[in-house]
Formats: structure tokens, sequence, C-alpha cells
């Protein structure tokens, strides 16, 4: 059993919630995914904050969030994918837990973001180009805070997770 809470940071896509709920269940430890946290606190959804408030105001509240789910039981976090963009935020990753780099190919990646229209930086005529940007801009930097970095391209989202669930506590899924 660990006694670090887990941190999954990598590009939309890669299978953070979904990675990170069975992570949770596997590991008996509470979940959290800061989008949701940001969006059941401000009552607004992901979409709406980024028109009213830019991305500056989305990254100031994701920040809270983050250092709020820094404090306090031992959990499992799935974070946005801009996550790593803050210097500050790095550091509070580093620091609090054990963070896991969720990798994926940019054909799953867009294949995984093609299913639905909530994420804001994805809004535009060529999808794939920004997603190889964002991956060019921020792949250095989730490898910067990770612990152990995961590809999650051949693998189901339950086989990733018990995966990196024998990486942090070995032989507490009896696999
Ligand atoms: C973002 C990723 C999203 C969400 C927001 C911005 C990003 O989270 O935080 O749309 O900058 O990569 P997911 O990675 O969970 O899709």
């Amino acid at each position: 059993m660990t006694n670090r809470s887990i941190f999954l940071v990598g590009p939309m896509g890669a299978g953070k919630s979904t990675i990170g709920k069975l992570l949770a269940a596997e590991l008996k430890l509470p979940f959290a995914d800061s989008d949701k946290v940001l969006e059941d606190r401000t009552g607004a959804d992901i979409p709406w904050i980024f028109d009213v408030e830019g991305e500056a105001g989305f990254r100031r509240r994701e920040s809270e969030v983050l250092r709020d789910l820094c404090t306090g039981p031992t959990r499992v976090v799935a974070t946005g994918g801009g996550i790593v963009l803050s210097p500050e935020n790095r550091r509070q990753l580093r620091k609090n837990g054990l963070v896991i780099y969720l990798q994926a190919s940019v054909d799953q990646l867009l294949e995984r973001t093609s299913k639905n229209a909530n994420r804001p930086l994805l809004q535009v005529a060529d999808p794939r180009s920004r997603i190889i940007e964002l991956v060019e801009e921020r792949d250095p930097l989730y490898r910067e805070v990770s612990d152990i970095v995961v590809d999650t391209d051949y693998c189901t989202p339950r086989q990733a997770a018990l995966m990196v669930a024998e990486r942090v506590a070995p032989g507490a899924t009896g696999q």
C-alpha cells in the first residue's frame, strides 16, 4: 500500500480519468479528478470557463484546485493535461506525491479525444496538428515531474491501472 498520493499526468486523451478511477479502486484509495473538482466548485463547465475567463482564468483556478488536492487524504488524482505548464504546479506535484506520466501516441490521443467537444484547446480546424504541438511542448514537462512513465497505447484502461498499481504498491493487486 502506498502512503503517498498518486498524480496522473499526461495529454488529453491519455486516459487519466478512466485509469485513475480503476487505479483508485485497485488501491482502495479515494479518487479525485482536478477538472471535475474545478467544475463542481465553479458550477460551470470547462468550455464556459475558457469562454468567460480565458485560459489564464482557467489556469488560476486549476492551480488552486491542485493546491487543495495536495493536502488532505492520500488519494489518486487525475489532473488536467495542462497542469504541468506552471512551474509552481510542477513543484507541488513533485513534492506531494508519486507522479505517473500516462503516455499515448498522437493517433491514439486523436481518436480518444474526437468523441467529445468539451476540450476548448482542441476545438480547432486541425486537431491533429494541435495535439502534436501540445505534446512537443509538454512532453518534457511531464517527464520532468514524473517518477514513472506508462505507455497506454497497447493496453486497456484496466491493464494500465494494474500496471501502475503493481509499480506503486507491489503485491497489492494480487496479479
Ligand atoms: C487541458 C486538458 C483538459 C482540461 C482543459 C485543458 C489541457 O483536461 O483541463 O480542457 O490544457 O491539456 P484533460 O487532460 O483531462 O482532457
